[in-house]
């Protein structure tokens, strides 16, 4: 029984970084190494053009049937007048909170050929490997009473709330530890406890999750200010950290550039039941439709989907191992290049990556 995978390009350079991962795919299928069909669905700003709302019923329904969801990327300015209840951001945000994926697992790794990308310098990210895990349906992006609303003297004020109950933070957090125990073992959760009753309960609720069931794991705990500070400081120093929607959305974005280019990170959304994969980066409306977008971020997306959903570990490897071989031989788009490197667009890529998955 051939599995259904559910692309959803996007907007911007969704499109083009999605068509690349499909080929990688196709190409995992005609190996008969998964059997896969692929059905294309719309969401965000393209799903608003065409049906007036960014998450329509149709892709939701066909997201929760496909056995994963792949998801380029979402937004772009043309849609930045519209109403915020039907901006393309909600799409993402809808289909995330419906399908309960709030277990948001950002790997940030520097590929050695890389490291000199990096805005830092090699020898403060070289080896690094962070798995940033973020919770995904609640906190500051879900909480009510939220909106702007005017004030009996003319004034307007701005409003949202910052909500978790201690089951939405002790499932994310078992997460985290579960992820640790088959890492280096180590759990460093990010709050502000400090300032934020939210986060105080996000700390207390961690705490008691460790003694319970985790104590042999190494947890610390560290103020979101600090670990923004720390990242760029000693990068080496993290394994695992857990931490809200908010602060995980900003510090993993941070993370990113740890690794060269935020164009280099996958990302899986896990649930009970539904998962989806996309990269961490945004539609770059500005070099959209170019051809020139790296699409290595959504490929390695795919392979996190092997990995956890399809349950073929092997052909994950082999998709990653594929990505090492092309940034070896030099391959590179924009957003990674460096002297003395080949410089390819979108769909060289890709075929770069085929190439050194047939090779
Ligand atoms: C991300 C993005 C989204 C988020 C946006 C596009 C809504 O920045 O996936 O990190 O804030 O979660
Ligand atoms: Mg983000």
């Amino acid at each position: 029984m051939s599995q259904t995978i559910l692309l959803l390009p996007g907007d911007g350079i969704g499109p083009e970084i999605v068509e690349e991962t499909r080929k990688i795919m196709e190409w995992t299928v005609r190996q008969g190494l998964a059997d896969l069909q692929f059905e294309t669905g719309l969401i965000g700003g393209a799903a608003y053009d065409a049906t007036g709302t960014p998450l329509p019923a149709e892709t939701l329904t066909r997201a929760k049937t496909a056995a994963a969801v792949l998801l380029g990327a979402v937004g772009g300015p043309k849609w930045e007048p519209l109403d915020y209840s039907v901006r393309p951001e909600r799409g993402l945000l809808g289909i995330r909170k419906e399908l309960d994926l709030f277990c948001n697992l950002r790997p940030a790794m520097v590929y050695d050929q890389l490291a000199d990308a990096s805005t830092l310098k090699r020898e403060v990210v070289s080896g690094i490997d962070i798995m940033v895990v973020r919770e995904l349906t609640s906190d500051i992006y879900f909480g009510t009473p939220r909106g702007v609303e005017t004030l009996p003297d003319g004034r307007k004020k701005g409003l949202n709330s910052m909500t978790y109950t201690t089951d939405e933070i002790e499932r994310v957090a078992r997460s985290a530890f579960e992820i640790a125990r088959k890492r280096r073992g180590k759990v460093c959760s990010v709050d502000k406890a400090n300032v934020l009753e939210c986060t105080e309960l996000w700390r207390q609720v961690v705490t008691a999750l460790h003694q319970k069931e985790f104590s042999d794991l190494a947890l610390s705990h560290m103020y979101v200010d600090n670990a923004a500070m720390q990242l760029i400081r000693n990068p080496r120093q993290f394994d695992v950290i857990v931490t809200g929607n908010i602060f995980g959305d900003i510090l993993s974005d941070e993370a990113s550039m740890l690794t060269g280019s935020i164009g280099m990170l996958p990302s899986a959304s896990l649930g009970t039941r539904y998962a989806l994969y996309e990269p961490i980066h945004g539609s770059a409306p500005d070099i959209a439709g170019q051809g020139v977008a790296n699409p290595l971020a959504t490929i390695l997306s795919a392979a996190m989907m092997y990995r956890y959903s399809l349950n073929l570990p092997a052909v994950a490897d082999r998709i990653e191992q594929a990505i090492v071989r092309v940034l070896d031989q030099g391959f590179r788009t924009p957003d990674i290049m460096q002297p003395g490197m080949k410089l390819v667009g979108t769909s060289a890529m890709g075929d770069a990556v085929l190439a050194a998955l047939e090779g």
